[in-house]
């Protein structure tokens, strides 16, 4: 994705200090989603660049991933299926837990999720340490699903989680 992407989500990044604990300066896109026209021009992007016919259905991580993802499957006329933190899904599940940039954190998957070899795009907002990042791919794997790619808004490139991620690659709109 192009200069014009990155800058329109820089546009509606707001850092907010010491969220959710001191010393954390969280970037909070909910500016770009209350924004309708810089929000279709995001989700837009983001088809652009991983094309309707390379994935069957949209993966988000709770919870601003399932903004991001319920806008793409709308987009394409595919599904959406939620990686949620322990304990919100009701039937059986996959589950990963890892260390977050704040704490520590669960993440799950329904065990049926996806059809065996099903291609899964898999989004989320912000791309930090990729603890959460790496326990959702892994997840769609272990629950049969193909990662067909991983997107971000915005990737936190000095906390290193594209690196985590490696061999797996992810997109991302904003760098910083
Ligand atoms: C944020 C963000 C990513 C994750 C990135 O979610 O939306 O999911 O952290 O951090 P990482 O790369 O260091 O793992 P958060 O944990 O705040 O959950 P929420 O969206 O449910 O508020």
């Amino acid at each position: 994705s192009g200069p014009e992407a990155a800058a329109l989500v820089a546009s509606r990044v707001v850092d907010v200090p010491d969220f959710p604990k001191p010393g954390i300066l969280f970037k909070d896109l909910m500016p770009l989603f209350s924004d309708g026209e810089v929000f279709r021009q995001v989700i837009d992007e983001i088809v652009a660049y991983h094309g309707p016919d390379s994935f069957d259905v949209v993966a988000g991580v709770e919870a601003r991933g399932f903004v991001v993802a319920a806008a793409i499957a709308y987009a394409t006329g595919k599904g959406v299926v939620p990686v949620r933190k322990a304990g919100k899904l009701p039937r059986r599940t996959h589950s990963v837990s890892y260390a977050l940039e704040y704490g520590e954190a669960t993440l799950e998957v329904h065990e049926d999720a996806f059809a065996a070899g099903e291609r899964v795009l898999v989004v989320d907002d912000v791309l930090a340490t990729g603890g959460t990042a790496l326990a959702a791919l892994e997840l769609v794997e272990r629950a049969g699903g193909a990662v067909a790619g991983f997107t971000v808004l915005m990737e936190l490139s000095f906390l290193d989680g594209r690196a985590r991620l490696a061999p797996r690659t992810v997109h991302a709109l904003l760098t910083v």
